[in-house]
This record gives structure tokens, sequence and C-alpha cells, in this order.
């Protein structure tokens, strides 16, 4: 096990090693990043992708879960496991570090809900939705711009993973809802600006996720579809198709 390039919180890396290059087999290796990838639709996500011959980045706060995470996924490629907060520079920068020098698909799931049970506009907390906004979009940005260079190499896609709450008006909903609304806005210009890339806006829908369940405390989710069921099949799709950005 080596630790990825220049990073004290790199975590293990597992396959066939190197950056970028050929797996054993000699077909060129693709690459993604999957933000949040230590459970709900990151997680299921990230197990697809491997399943599939990518070498992974993957990324969460929490190390423990993370690493249990990664230890799981199937295939033979390269996980890289990269402990840290999205919305630190030092993570970003050891993200792009760890990519190298091309990169075929960034997925941007990580995600702040804010408060639970979610606060009516009017009693909200500022500061925490000054955070829900760091995270849900000034931080999916700036990770964007981290790992362009090697988006363009790539020809990458994109996929800024958005919620229904960016459009419909859920009472409680407001924080949370306008940060995905400004994300969808800040990937559609992307999209425009940058038409080389392939850039979509995702909304996966209502899953069984820890995320769902903080939305709603103490209900019964147990109807709500898991990631495997609806959301991770329509971004592989996605990924198969590669239509122009949307
Ligand atoms: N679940 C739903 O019903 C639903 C509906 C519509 C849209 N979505 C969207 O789908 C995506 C995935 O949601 P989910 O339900 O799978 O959520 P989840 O189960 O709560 O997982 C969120 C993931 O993001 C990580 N994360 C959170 N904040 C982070 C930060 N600041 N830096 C790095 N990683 C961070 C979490 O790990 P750590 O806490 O350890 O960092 C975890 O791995 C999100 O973008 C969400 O907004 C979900």
């Amino acid at each position: 096990m080596t630790a990825a390039p220049g990073q004290g919180d790199a975590g293990p890396v597992r396959g066939h090693g190197g950056d970028g290059g050929e797996a054993a087999s000699g077909f060129p290796t693709r690459k993604a990043v999957v933000t949040g990838a230590s459970r709900g639709l990151g997680s299921t996500l990230a197990g697809f992708l491997a399943g599939a011959g990518y070498d992974l980045v993957v990324t969460a706060r929490g190390r423990a879960a993370l690493e249990a995470a990664a230890a799981t996924l199937p295939g033979e490629g390269d996980v890289r496991t990269l402990a840290g907060d999205v919305t630190d520079p030092a993570h970003r920068k050891a993200l792009a570090e760890a990519v190298g020098d091309s990169l075929d698909l960034l997925v941007l799931n990580a995600s702040a809900l804010g408060p639970s049970p979610l606060p009516r506009l009017v009693e909200v907390d500022v500061d925490a939705l000054r955070q829900v906004l760091e995270v849900n979009v000034v931080a999916q940005l700036a990770l964007t711009q981290a790992l362009l260079p090697a988006l363009t190499r790539g020809r990458g896609l994109v996929v800024a993973v958005t919620s229904d709450a960016a459009v419909e008006p859920y009472e409680g909903w407001g924080g949370y809802g306008s940060s995905k609304a400004a994300l969808e806005q800040v990937f559609a210009v992307l999209a425009a600006e940058r038409p080389d890339l392939r850039v979509h806006r995702v909304d996966p829908g209502d899953m069984r996720t820890r995320m769902h369940q903080e939305a709603f405390p103490g209900e019964d989710i147990s109807d709500r579809p898991l990631p495997e069921e609806v959301a991770v099949p329509a971004i592989l799709d996605l990924l198969a198709r590669r239509p122009p950005s949307g």
C-alpha cells in the first residue's frame, strides 16, 4: 500500500498503482472522483463504477466510514481514499493531486442538508445557512475548478447531484433548496461556458439514505427507493450515452 502523492490525509491505495496509466490488461483505465462516497448514493455509485473497471478517488469527512466503504468495492482498479471536507482548499488540492493528469468523471455528490428538523426560513440560523451554501455551492465549484485541467484532458463528465427542492417551494427546505438552485445555475452556466465538457445536473429523487432520514426525523422512510434502484442507473446511463450537457 502507498499513499496518494504528497498527502497526509490520504488513505490506502488498492489496485494496480500508478497514475492514470494502464490496468494489468493493457487497456487504458478510466478514472472517476466521487465525493460523499462513505454512504448513501456516493458509496453505492462508487461500487458500480469500481465494478465497471474505473479507478476511483473517493472522499468524505469521516475517515473510518470512508475506508470501510472503500474496502467493500469490487474490481481490481485503484481506489484512493482521501478523508476530508470539500470546503477545505487543502483537501481539494489533495484530491487534484491524487487524480493526476486526466479525469473521466467527477461526481459532485457530497452535500449538506443543514439543521434537522428542517427549520422554516424565518427561523433559519444564518450561520447554518451559510455553511450549507459553502458546502453545496461554493465547494462544488471550487472542486471542479481544481480538477478542471484533468477534466479538460479527459474530456470529462461532471455530474452535479441536485434535488427537486431546487425548484419546489417545500416548507422547511428553503436553505437546502436554495443551495441546490444555486448549484444548478452554477453548473448550467459552466456547461454553457465549457462545451468541450459534459456537465449534467442530476436529481436522484427520494432515496432511503441518512440524509433523507435526517430530513424526515422519526418517520418511516422504508418506502423510499435505495440509491441502486433509480439514481445509480440514471447516472450510469449518462455515463454510457454521454449526451450533451443538460
Ligand atoms: N436522499 C435523498 O432523498 C436525496 C434526494 C435528492 C437529492 N439528494 C442528494 O443526493 C446526494 C447524496 O445524498 P445521500 O442521501 O446519499 O446523503 P448521505 O447518505 O447523507 O451521504 C452524504 C455523503 O456526503 C459526505 N459529506 C457530507 N458533507 C461533506 C463535506 N462537507 N465534505 C465531504 N463529504 C461530505 C458524507 O460523509 P461525511 O458526513 O463523513 O462527510 C456522506 O458520504 C446529495 O447531493 C443530496 O443532496 C438526496
